[in-house]
C-alpha cells in the first residue's frame, strides 16, 4: 500500500486538501457531482481549515459536492459541542458553499428503535449518489477506522456498534477528560462500505506511529480493521515523519 511521508502533519493535510481539490473541480468541469466520505477528529482539522481557505482565497467552489460522514456519536444531539455534526459544521461546512441537502452524517439523536432504518438509508443514499469518489480516514489506536473497532467484519455496513473503552478514554478529552460522559455507542459507515469507496486516503501522524506500522506492514486481520486497506486497489496512507519511524 502506498505511504506518502510529509515532514509535518500541515504539510500532509495541504496535499490531502489539494487531492481533494482536484478531485472537486476535475468533476465540476465534466458536470458531475464530486462525493467525499469525510472523517472527524484531530487528524484532518487541518485538512478542513486549506479546505476552507481554498474557497475563501481560491474561489474553489463545494457547489457540486455531496458528503457522507463517517460516524458519529450515540445517542448525542446535534447542537452538542462534542457531536461530529458540530465538528463538521464548525469547521467546514459553515465556511463554504456546500448545500446543505448534499451534506450527510449519521444521526446520533434518533430513537434507538429508528436507527436500523437509517443504516439502512444511509446505504442506500450512498449508493443512490453513485459511490463514495474519495473517502478520508484516521485511525484509531486500536486500528480502527471510522468506529470499527477490532473485530468487526470486513462485510460489515452502517450500523450501531459499541466503543471499546480505550476508544472512549482517547476521545474523553472532548468530554472534560470524563469517560463516563462519553457515549457507549457509535453510528458508523461498516469496513464494507468504506471498502467500497474508488479511493481512500488514511491519514495519521505522529502519535500513531505503533499502530500505523501494523496497518501497513502486519497481517490483514479483522483485530487491525485498518489493515484491509491493503487489499483496496486505490487507497494510500498521508503520514508525517514521526509517524514512519517504526516503518521498515
Ligand atoms: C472519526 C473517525 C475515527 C478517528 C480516529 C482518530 O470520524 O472515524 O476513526 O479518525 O478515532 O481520531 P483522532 O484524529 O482524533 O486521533
Amino acid at each position: 500500500i502506498p505511504v506518502e511521508i510529509f515532514a509535518t502533519p500541515k504539510d500532509g493535510a495541504k496535499h490531502v486538501a489539494e487531492t481533494i481539490a482536484s478531485l472537486i473541480k476535475e468533476k465540476s468541469a465534466t458536470g458531475q457531482n464530486c462525493v467525499l466520505g469525510l472523517a472527524t477528529g484531530s487528524t484532518p482539522i487541518y485538512i478542513y481549515d486549506e479546505l476552507v481557505r481554498l474557497h475563501k482565497e481560491e474561489g474553489l467552489s463545494f457547489k457540486n459536492v455531496i458528503t457522507f460522514n463517517l460516524d458519529e456519536y450515540f445517542p448525542i444531539e446535534k447542537s452538542a459541542t462534542q457531536s461530529y455534526w458540530y465538528f463538521m459544521h464548525h469547521h467546514l461546512f459553515d465556511h463554504v458553499d456546500i448545500a446543505p441537502e448534499n451534506i450527510h452524517i449519521p444521526d446520533g439523536s434518533l430513537p434507538k428503535e429508528k436507527v436500523k432504518e437509517f443504516c439502512a438509508n444511509y446505504e442506500k443514499q450512498i449508493e443512490e449518489a453513485g459511490g463514495i469518489d474519495l473517502q478520508i480516514l484516521g485511525i484509531g489506536d486500536n486500528g480502527h477506522i471510522g468506529f470499527n473497532e477490532p473485530g468487526s467484519s470486513f462485510n460489515s455496513k452502517t450500523r450501531l456498534q459499541v466503543l471499546e473503552n480505550k476508544t472512549r478514554i482517547a476521545n474523553s478529552r472532548e468530554f472534560q477528560n470524563n469517560i463516563t460522559l462519553v457515549p457507549r455507542l457509535s453510528i458508523t459507515m461498516g469496513i464494507g462500505t468504506i471498502m467500497r469507496s474508488k479511493k481512500v486516503v488514511l491519514v495519521a501522524w505522529s502519535n500513531k506511529a505503533p499502530i500505523i506500522v501494523k496497518a501497513v506492514e502486519g497481517p490483514v486481520t479483522e483485530q487491525v480493521p485498518a489493515s484491509i486497506l491493503q487489499q483496496h486497489p486505490n487507497a494510500s496512507f498521508v503520514i508525517d515523519e514521526p509517524g514512519a519511524s517504526e516503518l521498515t
